[in-house]
């Protein structure tokens, strides 16, 4: 494959046949350039903001983000030559820090946790902040801004024309972005098809909860204005447990991936709201990223133990 322009390499991923019993396919969405579903939304936001004269390249791009979004963000402020500033919070891993520094990102690490022991205001706070006290800064906003959940458009258009017949999609959600613009698309051309959300325990976006929650990339501690743009038919809740061990067991098919693709994989396996028996429907999981950013969080035995001990001091 020949490639001319780099951003090429967002989008257009591989969707791989998981098992012909099921009918069960995953969008390997870890291919992207960057490595994650968020590429699409910093590619597609950068073009419009870029097209639309919102941005020029001496704006300072800034936004509020440990993961993958803060990482897809400073790979295409590199390319387009933006100054990039990354709100991370004290449970920012090493890797994503180091991968969002190398890639020329100044960060800023909110530290004022709130009664959940999230820091997600904190890091909002500092943001708006920032704004008000410089110039030619632009806030990505993902939680709401309408060229995140846009982006999705192209996921949601390949996968019709990658399957004759979709019958089930299950999406991954934080700022209920790519879950937006996927199932707008894929109700279009398949208005029967059934989205199912896909969120893990201890988030607040279709549940209150008082619960702690240690995996990164899935989940968030409010409900994303994006959700209100999603068509969405149910959605479930996947205890960080079972996440972790869904990954190992699709560690032993050679696929390696992050936390929220085994929260995928898991529900797509137990959800109990099936139409017909499992393996009569076309079924697509979204699966978000790859599975090296994780080597010392969900692969490593020590962190998931503190998980257990975690979940039964609070809950046990
Ligand atoms: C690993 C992973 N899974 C799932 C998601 C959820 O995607 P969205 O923010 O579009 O809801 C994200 C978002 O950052 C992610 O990084």
């Amino acid at each position: 494959m020949k490639i001319q322009n780099i951003t090429d390499m967002i989008g257009n991923t591989p969707l791989i046949e998981i098992d012909s019993k099921i009918k069960y396919y995953a969008k390997m969405e870890g291919s992207n350039l960057f490595g994650s579903v968020k590429d699409r939304a910093a590619k597609y936001l950068m073009e419009k903001t870029y097209d639309g004269g919102i941005i020029k390249n001496d704006t300072v791009i800034i936004e509020s983000s440990s993961g993958n979004f803060g990482i897809a963000l400073a790979g295409m402020c590199k390319i387009k030559g933006n100054p990039f500033i990354c709100v991370v919070d004290p449970n920012v891993t090493e890797i994503n820090r180091k991968i969002i520094e190398l890639l020329g990102a100044d960060i800023i690490i909110a530290s004022k946790p709130d009664q959940n022991g999230s820091y997600i205001h904190n890091r909002i706070q500092i943001v708006k902040e920032y704004i008000q006290n410089h110039k030619n800064v632009y806030w990505t906003n993902q939680y709401e801004n309408e060229y995140v959940w846009k982006a999705y458009f192209s996921l949601g258009e390949e996968l019709c024309n990658e399957l004759k017949q979709i019958d089930y999609v299950f999406v991954a959600v934080s700022t209920c972005g790519t879950l937006a613009g996927t199932s707008q698309k894929i109700k279009e051309q398949f208005p029967d098809c059934k989205i199912i959300a896909v969120d893990i325990a201890g988030s607040q976006i279709f549940e209150q909860s008082k619960r702690k929650n240690h995996i990164s990339g899935i989940g968030t501690m409010f409900v994303p204005q994006n959700l209100e743009h999603a068509k969405y038919d149910d959605y479930m809740i996947v205890e960080e447990a079972d996440a972790i061990s869904e990954c190992n067991n699709l560690l032993a098919k050679g696929i390696v991936v992050g936390a929220s693709s085994g929260a995928v994989a898991y529900a797509i396996q137990n959800y109990t709201g099936y139409s017909n028996d499992l393996g009569a429907e076309s079924i697509v999981g979204i699966f978000p990223d790859r599975g090296e950013r994780y080597l010392d969080t969900i692969y490593d035995k020590e962190w998931c133990r503190k998980i257990d001990i975690d979940n039964n001091v609070r809950f046990g």
